[in-house]
């Protein structure tokens, strides 16, 4: 498990995944567009976007939508990883929800989070995000 920092290269290459995804995004109702990526411990990278419903709760946010499509897809199973890079379409403030807090250390308990914070680009680590998440056993 790594939790040494990324490489320039791999963050920005991460943030542009995470905008490419930005474009799907599927937010009729709140009308914020939201992109994820997932950089996995093996290197590969998948993207999700945020997913509204009429029925609003069933909303999925993009982060979530990323990680259950790397669960999926990943070559080398089970899910490991190693950023999550969260984007927005109105490039504003935006750190994950505590229910994507959860589910990203779910898979990456040292994860490096990206995000935007009040003037740049922030990494912090799902630790620091979300102390004490919960864990069976
Ligand atoms: N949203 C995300 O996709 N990720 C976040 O980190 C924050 C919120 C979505 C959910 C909803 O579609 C919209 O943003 C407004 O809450």
């Amino acid at each position: 498990m790594s939790s040494s920092k990324l490489t320039s290269t791999d963050r920005e290459s991460l943030l542009h995944a995470a905008r490419q995804a930005l474009k799907r995004a599927h937010a009729p109702y709140s009308k914020f567009n939201v992109g994820a990526a997932i950089l996995t411990e093996q290197g590969e990278v998948f993207t999700g976007c945020n997913v509204e419903n009429a029925s609003y709760g069933l909303t999925n946010c993009a982060e979530r939508s990323a990680i259950f499509t790397a669960v999926q897809n990943t070559k080398a199973p089970p899910l490991r990883i190693r950023a999550v890079a969260v984007v927005n379409g109105d490039e504003v403030p935006c750190s994950p929800c505590g229910a994507c807090r959860q589910v990203i250390a779910e898979f990456g308990e040292n994860a490096i989070v990206i995000f935007k914070g009040q003037k740049e680009y922030l990494e912090m680590s799902v630790q620091d995000l979300l102390p004490e998440s919960f864990r069976l056993s």
